[in-house]
C-alpha cells in the first residue's frame, strides 16, 4: 500500500524544510510541486509568452516537454532536456506563478504527474492543493501556516525577493484549486516554533 503525506500552506509556512526533514526520517520521495508551477512559468517567459493570455499559456503548455523525476530522495523537473536551476525561484518567476498556476489545464497536467510519483514509492509532497485535490483520500495531511511578518522575514533572509503577500492573496482567490485548508487536515502553526519543535509536532499529528 503507497502512502502519501499531503503538505499545503502559503509560501514560507516551512513546507519544504518539513517535506526535507520528513523524507529522510521516513525515507519518503519528497515531492517539491511548487517546483513543477515554476518550471512551467519559467519556460512561459523564456518564450516571451505572456503568462495573463491563457490561451497562449496553454498553447506554450502544449508545446513543452516536461520531464519529472526523483535524485536520490528529491524530486526534479525538466523542461525540453533543460533543469532551470537556481532560475525556478527567480523574481520574474515569484512574480508569475501565480498567474500561470490558475490556469485549469496546467493545473490538470501537473496533477497528473505529481500523482504519477506514487508508481515510484511512499511519498511526501507539499504545495497547495495536495491535500484537497492530488492526494484527497490520504489520512496525512498538514496545513501549515505561520504570520505573515514571520513569512515575509524568513524571505529576506535568504535573499530572496519574492511579495509572499501578493502571491498568498492570488493563491487563495483563484478559482481553480485555491490555497485552502483540505477536509481533515490538521493545522501547524509554525509561528513560534524552532524547526526541531516544528517537526515534532508533525510526527506527532501524523501518528495520531
Ligand atoms: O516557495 P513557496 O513555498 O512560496 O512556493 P512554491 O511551493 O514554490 O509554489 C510557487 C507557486 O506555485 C505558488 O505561489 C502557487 O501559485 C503555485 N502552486 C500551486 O498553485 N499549487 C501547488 N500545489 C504548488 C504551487
Amino acid at each position: 500500500l503507497h502512502r502519501a503525506i499531503a503538505i499545503d500552506g502559503p509560501a514560507a509556512s516551512g513546507k519544504s524544510t518539513l517535506a526535507r526533514i520528513l523524507s529522510k526520517r521516513l525515507n519518503l520521495i519528497m515531492v517539491n510541486s511548487g517546483a513543477m508551477y515554476r518550471a512551467v512559468t519559467w519556460k512561459v517567459l523564456k518564450q516571451g509568452v505572456n503568462p495573463n493570455d491563457r490561451a497562449a499559456v496553454v498553447e506554450a503548455l502544449r508545446q513543452m516537454e516536461l520531464q519529472c523525476g526523483v535524485d536520490g530522495l528529491a524530486s526534479t523537473v525538466k523542461v525540453d532536456g533543460v533543469d532551470p536551476g537556481d532560475e525556478l525561484r527567480s523574481e520574474e518567476v515569484n512574480a508569475n506563478v501565480s498567474a500561470v498556476a490558475a490556469v485549469p489545464e496546467v493545473r490538470e497536467c501537473l496533477v497528473s504527474l505529481q500523482r504519477d510519483y506514487l508508481k515510484l514509492g511512499d511519498v511526501v509532497m507539499e504545495g497547495r492543493d495536495i491535500g484537497s485535490v492530488v492526494f484527497p483520500e490520504t489520512p496525512y495531511k498538514i496545513y501549515m501556516d505561520a504570520d505573515p511578518g514571520v513569512r515575509e522575514a524568513r524571505r529576506e533572509e535568504v535573499g530572496e525577493v519574492d511579495s509572499v503577500a501578493a502571491r498568498d492573496h492570488a493563491d487563495s482567490r483563484r478559482e481553480t484549486a485555491p490555497l485552502k485548508i483540505a477536509e481533515g487536515a490538521a493545522i501547524l502553526d509554525t509561528s513560534g516554533h524552532t524547526i526541531e519543535t516544528g517537526v515534532k509536532a508533525a510526527l506527532d499529528i501524523l501518528a495520531s
